[in-house]
């Protein structure tokens, strides 16, 4: 494996990244296959370690953050889900900007951009009236015992009685953002009985018979404890000075439709897009849209098995990033290995740049065994799936 501090601060050699093959289609296009990162768990700052569907792993935007940008530069991703790309820019002192289509991402990123101090979280916690419970919603008690449900029902009064007078300051944000994480998992970590990983809630009905199998209920589970603990264990690394200073900015925008504002113009994106079907956020997201106040149905979360339909958005996608992008930026662009590698989405991508100001400079294909970040694209690795990372990495026009 390459050690990637050897590259740091060098004008970039690409061909140091080993011996290139060429791009079937395209010939001027290299690629390099390479294990050029960690394939290890929580290998990064522990800031990261909430869980997302089809989250990518820290050291992919590390990787590309810490070669092509420097300190206050800006840092994009479009599609920025629990937001790798964005606390990644952060913690080495960029600008971190992001859009989702679906809000509950943000209440996932920008609270890990401000983290309040563990003391902070812990008195709010003891302020927070756990009494009020107007929303209580019988049907989920097939995820937790009563008492649990009544006082997550308070949680959820009590942050949209606090945004509806946008009284929520950093602290509220951080509890919030773990109560999302916490909702449903597989362990005593969670508010839930014992149900799929966290960023998959399962249905009403499903759980039933997952405890009719187990043949299991719910138990009580102390909220603010297990809130807490989380909390101390997000924030056991220490924070880099200039982290503070890095100014966020989240965009809502449906990459279909609409049309990208930023403050600052960015050096670099780095994104991983929806994969045609692969990964159902609506329904993977449900409960804690619920928690949230957010009406899934309302979202225009892209998913197609349709190739050029989705070939249609990435296309969308590179103008619209191009326009806020400055004259000799990058954009990192991954794509998953899917359809046992025989569908090639770096090459739909490397197709949809056309006509646009992006120039695919080169492939970067990141192989590594299977890891438990991996499995989170739904799919079984070395059936179904992947364990590649699949890179895109364009150069704008000068
Ligand atoms: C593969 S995930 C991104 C994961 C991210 N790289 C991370 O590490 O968490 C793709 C994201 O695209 C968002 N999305 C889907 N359709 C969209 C659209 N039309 N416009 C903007 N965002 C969209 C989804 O809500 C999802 O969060």
């Amino acid at each position: 494996m390459l050690d990637i501090s050897d590259f740091k601060n060098e004008i970039i050699h690409w061909n140091r990244f080993g011996t290139s093959t060429v791009c079937s289609n395209y010939e001027d296009i290299p690629i390099f296959t390479n294990e050029f990162w960690t394939s290890k768990q929580r290998a990064a700052h522990s800031l990261h370690e909430i869980s997302y569907r089809a989250c990518f792993k820290p050291q992919l935007p590390h990787f590309f953050i810490s070669r092509l940008t420097k300190i206050n530069d800006s840092v994009f991703d479009p599609f920025m889900g629990r937001g790798t790309t964005l606390l990644e820019a952060a913690l080495l002192g960029r600008h971190a900007v992001g859009n989702d289509v679906n809000p509950l991402s943000r209440m996932l990123v920008e609270a890990r951009l401000s983290p309040p101090k563990l003391i902070e979280i812990k008195n709010r916690l003891s302020q927070i009236d756990l009494t009020k419970r107007p929303e209580y919603k019988c049907d989920l008690e097939v995820f937790f015992h009563p008492n649990t449900l009544a006082e997550i029902c308070a949680l959820k009064t009590y942050f949209i009685e606090k945004s509806k007078n946008d009284h929520l300051d950093n602290i509220d944000l951080w509890i919030r953002m773990v109560a999302l994480n916490r909702l449903t998992g597989h362990s005593k970590g969670f508010f839930s009985v014992y149900t799929l990983p966290p960023n998959q809630a399962t249905s009403i009905e499903r759980q039933k018979q997952i405890n009719a199998k187990r043949n299991q209920i719910p138990d009580y589970r102390d909220t603010k404890l297990l809130i807490l603990k989380k909390s101390q264990s997000l924030l056991k690394q220490t924070l880099p000075n200039d982290m503070p200073n890095t100014r966020p900015q989240f965009l809502n925008c449906d990459l279909n439709t609409d049309r990208l504002e930023v403050k600052k113009s960015v050096q670099l994106s780095v994104t991983s897009p929806p994969f045609l079907n692969i990964v159902n956020y609506k329904t993977d997201n449900w409960l804690r849209c619920w928690f949230a106040g957010i009406d899934p149905e309302t979202i225009q979360i892209t998913q197609t098995t349709k190739l050029d339909r989705w070939k249609e958005l990435m296309h969308r996608t590179l103008v619209s990033v191009a326009r806020i992008t400055v004259p000799g930026g990058y954009f990192a662009f991954e794509v998953g290995e899917i359809q046992k590698g025989v569908l090639r989405l770096e090459e739909t991508v490397v197709n949809a740049a056309e006509n646009t100001r992006w120039n695919p400079e080169l492939i970067l294909i990141n192989q590594q065994n299977f890891t438990k970040t991996s499995n989170t694209w739904g799919v079984t690795n070395n059936h179904e799936g992947t364990n590649s990372n699949r890179i895109v990495l364009f150069k704008m026009k000068e």
